[in-house]
């Protein structure tokens, strides 16, 4: 358990997106760090992409820090069907939430970036340094690049205003709690399902994404919650951070440990006419651990183990 923090104990924190997978275990983060002023703008309350909601929920919540995770996400599916969404809400909402909070004297803004925001063909381990060496993979560009123009944002207003706003950039999340409708979902949860259903319903196949050749890298939920609340507390700079675990794995792999952890032993199929996207992704984390001394503590294994039990707990049974 974390001890109390002087940060959090004294501060009005507003999480966006504070209801979401992520949210929730910045929420608990919080609560454990004894913050007692934790604000969540739902989005049936405060859409965030419309200027008036923006404005009324800051004069409403007066927040002393914003942890801004608020986004329209998903896989590669998602992505590929709604660009022009992802990147109109995207972009609006991080560019308002920045902005409001400089005319609202907010003392810390933390925007959360994503590994997608990397070019395409970036050099593994990804370090920060190489995120302008050129376009990420189309299939998720309008998403990652939406999200990179609040680092220009948060650098820019950090020069002209003085204005303190942090960009983080965490890798793919995973955990209990995320989202497993295939319509969204990304490459874990979409496995999990298949592999679980299959066991359940005792077909002898899964069909799988692309050629599985590519390479990924996860971070387990928990842990980049931690992560973002480290530097909450801890980091002001204006360089962009990784958030990850640093360890880069086969989606052909994944699919077999899911498997094996599942119970599964039927046949993996590929269906290479399906986009792969990214050829590797793989984040270099030695300046989280030198800023504001994160490093991931959940083994891979077991934060796979926590997630599959997760979804035959809450959602199998109700999905037969
Ligand atoms: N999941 C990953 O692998 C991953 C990886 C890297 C970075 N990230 C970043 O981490 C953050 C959290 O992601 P997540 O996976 O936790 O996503 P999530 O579960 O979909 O949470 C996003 C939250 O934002 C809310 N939201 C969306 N549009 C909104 C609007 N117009 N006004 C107010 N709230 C709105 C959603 O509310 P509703 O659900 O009610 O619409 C939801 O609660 C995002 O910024 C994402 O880009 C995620």
């Amino acid at each position: 358990m974390e001890p109390m923090s002087d940060y959090f104990t004294s501060r009005r924190i507003v999480v966006t997106g504070g209801a979401g997978f992520l949210g929730q275990y910045i929420v608990r983060g919080l609560e454990r760090r004894g913050c007692r002023q934790i604000h969540v703008p739902l989005i049936q309350e405060y859409d965030l992409v419309k200027l008036d909601d923006v404005i009324r929920m800051y004069e409403t919540m007066r927040p002393d820090a914003v942890i801004h995770l608020a986004a329209v996400v998903g896989g590669i599916g998602a992505n590929r069907a709604h660009p022009g969404e992802f990147f109109y809400k995207n972009l609006l909402m991080g560019v308002q939430l920045i902005e409001q909070a400089r005319l609202h004297q907010v003392e810390k803004f933390v925007a959360i970036g994503t590994v997608c925001a990397y070019p395409k063909f970036t050099p593994v381990p990804f370090q920060e340094e190489h995120l302008w060496d050129g376009y990420p993979e189309e299939t998720n560009a309008p998403y990652g690049l939406a999200k990179k123009m609040l680092l220009v944002q948060s650098q820019a207003y950090r020069q002209e205003y003085g204005f303190n706003s942090i960009f983080l950039l965490p890798v793919n999340l995973y955990g209990p709690g995320d989202n497993f409708d295939p319509a969204s979902s990304h490459v874990i949860p979409a496995l999990i399902k298949k592999c679980v259903d299959a066991v359940r319903t005792g077909v002898d196949h899964i069909d799988c994404w692309g050629t599985g050749a590519v390479s990924r890298e996860f971070i387990y939920v928990a842990d980049a919650a931690e992560a973002i609340l480290l530097a909450t507390e801890r980091y002001d700079g204006s360089e962009p951070v990784n958030i990850g675990a640093g360890r880069e794995m086969r989606i052909k792999d994944l699919a077999e440990m899911i498997a094996q952890l599942a119970g599964f032993r039927g046949e993996i199929r590929w269906d290479a006419s399906k986009p792969d996207g990214q050829p590797r992704r793989c984040l270099d984390v030695s300046k989280a651990k030198a800023y504001f001394g994160f490093e991931a503590q959940t083994p891979f294994g077991d934060g796979l183990r926590k997630t599959i039990d997760w979804y035959r707990a809450t959602l199998e049974p109700r999905q037969a």
